[in-house]
């Protein structure tokens, strides 16, 4: 099944961006996965346009920026000007979620919308021709590492049941706790991009841990 595998640079050693960098530029890695945090919709704080700016420019794989901030939309601008190829802005933090997804779309980026663990899929019903994509989160947001949700398995399909039924070419993201099994299970589930942190970076070789991942699954 061909897929579009993401890892997320949340588990990188941030001592040495660069080379982290580097080494998924090198791998069979599809897209490069940034989490920004802003410590008020998550209980954590990730990085801020001083970083991105410089990972982009040495990234050759597309950013998917996956923003877990209130009011993303102050801030579209400045990751079009970063190149971000897909924004994904959290429902739960957006009240006038329609006009945010145009704005994002007009700046040129492909626009994506994030639900939470206890989101039901179904709020989306009158957005979704809209959408680029739609990201499921797989665990809480807010820090890498933590228990893979198993309920997650039937809301992705049951959106790819919404997005089929509607003929759309809408991406089904999943985000958190994702290994080779749950991966391989999701995209049977229906889903197209699969974001993996930990399970890739803790391991001695993370281009082979990607390649790995990307080949068994295909
Ligand atoms: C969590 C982030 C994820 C995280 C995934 O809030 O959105 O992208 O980095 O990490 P793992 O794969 O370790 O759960
Ligand atoms: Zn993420």
């Amino acid at each position: 099944m061909s897929y579009i595998l993401a890892p997320s640079l949340l588990s990188a050693d941030f001592l040495h961006l660069e080379n982290e960098i580097e080494r998924i530029n090198s791998s069979q890695a599809d897209w490069l996965h940034l989490d920004v945090m802003d410590g008020v919709f998550v209980p954590n704080i990730s990085i801020g346009f001083p970083v991105i700016k410089h990972l982009a420019r040495i990234s050759t794989k597309p950013l998917d920026a996956h923003l877990m901030i209130v009011e993303p939309q102050k801030f579209i601008p400045q990751f079009r000007d970063m190149g971000v190829s897909t924004l994904s802005i959290h429902y739960e933090v957006c009240n006038h979620l329609h006009a945010v997804i145009m704005k994002i779309k007009e700046a040129g980026m492909k626009a994506s919308v994030v639900l939470n663990p206890h989101t039901p899929v179904e709020v989306l019903t009158d957005i979704l021709d809209e959408l680029d994509m739609v990201l499921l989160m797989s665990v809480d947001p807010g820090f890498s590492g933590q228990k893979f949700i198993p309920r997650s398995y039937d809301k992705v399909r049951r959106l790819r049941e919404m997005i089929d039924r509607r003929k759309l070419k809408t991406l089904i993201e999943v985000d958190g706790g994702m290994n080779a099994e749950r991966g391989k299970r999701m995209l049977e589930a229906g889903a197209n991009v699969l974001v993996a942190g930990n399970y890739l970076f803790n391991t001695p070789g993370l281009v082979q841990a990607i390649n790995q991942m990307k080949q068994e699954l295909m």
